[in-house]
């Protein structure tokens, strides 16, 4: 079976915790709970929006979360604080494992995309910065169905623009919402559970493998999944 791997962005790939150094600027010690409730926030406003019908752009997302979050916290966040704050989602670092990954990946041919609710814009500017990018099949972003993950519209679009029949589609992601989302549309699935404190979500419904470096995915890129 000739897996192509739709590998998620943003905690997957990057590492979003290192927005954390330019949150301690803002918060100090309270960097790590504003991080999480901004992440949180920037889903949940992502998921709100698919509900709604109303897609933009991600990082509008992202930009509106952070400025309700700091609302919410009694933080005072000025135009130039929030921009550089931003900017520093536009240079996040790949995690340390994934370079030689993607070049084990294309020297055996198998093909693979970022995957992400990020524009093509933003996502190739982040992959390029991380000098990763040249690795890729390509880049699918949800954006071109005007809707975010986990809608089965954005896993359904994944197929069609990669030309893969079901069996051979595996999701690589560390967000359990995105592989709850893409095993109820079919796909294989890989969560890679980067550290103690995550978790997934209590559904019945596990993932086909679970990792805790993208590493351990050379394993089974030529073995049966799931
Ligand atoms: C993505 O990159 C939000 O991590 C998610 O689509």
């Amino acid at each position: 079976m000739a897996v192509t791997y739709a590998f998620d962005v943003y905690g997957t790939l990057v590492n979003t915790s290192i927005i954390q150094e330019a949150l301690v600027h803002l918060v100090g010690d309270n960097a790590p709970l504003l991080m999480d409730a901004w992440r949180s926030k920037q889903l949940e406003y992502s998921f709100r929006r698919g509900l709604m019908n109303r897609h933009i752009d991600f990082s509008v997302c992202t930009r509106q979360a952070l400025i309700y979050c700091c609302q919410y916290y009694n933080i005072i966040l000025t135009e130039a604080e929030e921009n550089r704050i931003m900017e520093a989602y536009q240079a996040l670092p790949v995690f340390p494992e994934v370079p030689e990954v993607l070049r084990n990946l294309k020297e055996k041919n198998i093909p693979f995309y970022a995957f992400s609710n990020g524009s093509s814009s933003a996502v190739k500017q982040l992959l390029k910065q991380a000098s990763i990018l040249d690795q890729f099949t390509g880049i699918v972003s949800t954006e071109a169905v005007q809707n975010f993950k986990p809608s089965p519209l954005v896993y359904q679009h994944f197929l069609e623009v990669t030309n893969t029949s079901l069996p051979n589609a595996c999701l690589v992601s560390g967000n359990s919402f995105d592989i709850l989302g893409a095993k109820s549309a079919g796909l294989k699935t890989v969560w890679i559970k980067r550290n103690a404190h995550q978790f997934f979500d209590p559904w019945g419904t596990a993932p086909d493998r679970v990792i805790n470096s993208l590493a351990e995915l050379q394993g089974f890129s030529d073995l049966e999944l799931g």
